[in-house]
């Protein structure tokens, strides 16, 4: 467009035309790549993503999982390349799931020390001792009935102070087998207390709580569901995960944990709550960690299986947007992806 042209739309008042050339020219700082790279406000590096892993009981087991192309389901002897992968692609650590032999009403399988939870977590320490091993606590994946707690046998409903202990229990289950982190993430009032006094009574002091405080009743855990073969067998989470329309309620959320004594705070989902995670890094000063879930990796994946997206490019955008929004850290099933495109772009 002509620039008399331009300048006839805004109704500026005559300028001289040297005034009107040398004016802010924002283009000016992203004429080269080499510009562009350093002025970058925001960086992705790999030493900040975790990558999640599946364990399954048994032995000589590698299941894909069909919702979530590139993800495994791997018994605990299966698990040697996919830590090699991690230490090679400069990953500093892994979430751990776990899928039991067997399930039951109290979810016992989840502080079972032989359970596939706590062999792997052992395993990963001997093979590379320096990744960062973070065990997820949860019942979900190991009830019957697929909630994240224990049922009141008179209303049916997940039964809050009952299902506290049983956390703790498989907490300091994962304390014991080396994890340096445990992400309580049932949505039980009071967990991060409980897993604290239980960790402590147990020599476990050392062991940090990343907590999932801000943990929406979310659509998008529909792949991991398949994944963890956590689905709830009737009904929803709704009662004890939160409201997607709430963000005043995700701060005070956050403020118990850390009264709780959380050592690090988590928003899950990420792309669809950015804002939420601007406003939890905006109030609290704990480390603060992302999670890009199964469904937004199942879009972006079924996305650019079908050439709708450029992979690559779309990855390292939605992972970006995370940390600008204010997470120092993304839990992604992308992380050996990213891990290895940063790689080559650098
Ligand atoms: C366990 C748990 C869930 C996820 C992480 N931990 C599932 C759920 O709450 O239903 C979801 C992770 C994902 O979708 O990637 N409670």
């Amino acid at each position: 467009m002509p620039r008399d042209v331009d300048m006839d739309i805004l109704d500026v008042p005559a300028l001289h035309s040297a005034a009107r050339t040398s004016g802010p020219r924002p283009r000016r700082l992203r004429r080269t790549a080499a510009l562009r790279s350093l002025l970058g406000e925001t960086r992705l590096d790999a030493r900040q993503l975790i990558h999640p892993l599946f364990v399954r009981a048994g032995r000589g087991i590698e299941r894909p999982i069909e919702s979530m192309p590139g993800h495994t389901q791997r018994s605990v002897d299966r698990l040697a390349v996919e830590i090699d992968d991690v230490g090679a692609l400069g990953l500093p650590s892994v979430l751990l799931f776990g899928l039991p032999g067997e399930k039951d009403d109290t979810g016992s399988g989840a502080w079972d020390a032989t359970g596939p939870v706590p062999q792997a977590i052992a395993s990963i320490k001997r093979r590379a001792s320096e990744i960062v091993v973070i065990a997820d606590v949860c019942l979900c994946e190991y009830t019957s009935h697929g909630h994240c707690g224990v049922l009141d046998a008179e209303t049916g409903a997940v039964a809050n102070d009952a299902t506290l202990p049983l956390l703790a229990r498989a907490a300091v289950a994962y304390a014991d087998a080396g994890a340096d982190i445990v992400a309580p993430s049932a949505m039980m009032d009071h967990q991060v207390a409980a897993i604290r006094a239980a960790l402590d009574d147990a020599g476990h002091s050392e062991v940090a709580i990343l907590s999932y405080a801000v943990k929406y009743a979310s659509a998008f855990y529909g792949p991991f569901r398949d994944a963890a073969e956590s689905a709830p067998a009737f009904g929803d989470r709704r009662a004890y995960q939160l409201d997607p329309s709430n963000v005043r309620e995700a701060l005070r959320e956050a403020a118990l944990d850390v009264a709780e004594g959380a050592d690090m705070l988590m928003v899950k989902p990420a792309g669809p709550y950015l804002d939420v995670v601007r406003r939890v890094r905006e109030q609290f000063d704990l480390p603060l960690v992302a999670y890009q879930v199964s469904g937004e990796y199942a879009m972006l994946k079924a996305a650019a299986e079908r050439g709708w997206l450029d992979e690559r490019r779309a990855v390292l955008e939605s992972l970006v947007g995370i940390r600008r929004a204010g997470a120092d850290v993304i839990i992604t099933y992308f992380a050996k992806d990213a891990a290895q495109w940063l790689r080559d772009e650098s």
